[in-house]
């Protein structure tokens, strides 16, 4: 029989626990599932692809099927290169509809042999998207219960880093002290 793999690609900036529950459904159907990060240099994000890389390789661990990978240019190549079938996407709610068709169209016109699959995560999840958790982190909000532990855990760090930099306090590890402290540790 065959066997079908199928990819998930997306920004994940941050991996959310809307990420996690589609995955665990993709997981459940396809045979081999890749998570795929697109590597984007006009965007600005907040985490580095290879922050988003360990965040979710810690997060799909259990998944016996399931991988992360990074890639560039158009998905359809991306797709066709891992030898895999379906696209698989998220749709949380209508206003998602109209661009998810757009581009599953668009992909099926330049590559008619794959197939965009969408799947709805929970509806606890339907609202929770990435831009909104870097809102609420970035404003003083709980993100906890939207995103992993672990995740929140690091997005923490980065708006202690920013509202440090923001205060005119320079970044863990360049104060004087710990300037002389380092260099007595090399020393
Ligand atoms: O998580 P996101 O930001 O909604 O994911 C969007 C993503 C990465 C799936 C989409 O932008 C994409 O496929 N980009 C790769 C370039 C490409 O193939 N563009 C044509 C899409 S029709």
């Amino acid at each position: 029989m065959k066997r079908i793999k199928a990819i998930y690609p997306g920004s994940f900036d941050p991996p959310t626990n809307g990420h996690l529950d589609l995955i665990e459904r993709g997981s459940k159907i396809f045979d081999e599932l890749v998570v795929a990060i697109l590597r984007n240099p006009e965007k600005d994000p907040l985490f580095s692809v290879a922050d988003r890389r360990k965040m979710l390789e810690a997060m799909t661990s259990a998944f016996d099927n399931v991988s992360v990978d990074t890639f560039d240019g158009l998905t359809v190549d991306y797709a066709l290169r891992l030898d895999a079938r379906v696209i698989l996407r998220g749709i949380r709610a209508i206003s998602d509809y109209e661009y998810e068709l757009q581009m599953a169209l668009m992909n099926r016109k330049l590559q008619p042999r794959l197939e965009t699959v969408f799947m709805m995560p929970a509806e606890k999840y339907s609202y929770l998207s990435s831009r909104l958790v870097r809102e609420v982190a970035q404003l003083g909000g709980s993100i906890d219960c939207l995103v992993p532990e672990l995740v929140a855990q690091k997005v923490r760090e980065k708006m202690d880093v920013a509202h440090k930099f923001e205060n005119g306090e320079p970044p863990a590890g360049n104060t004087p002290s710990e300037k002389r402290k380092n260099r007595k540790k090399k020393a």
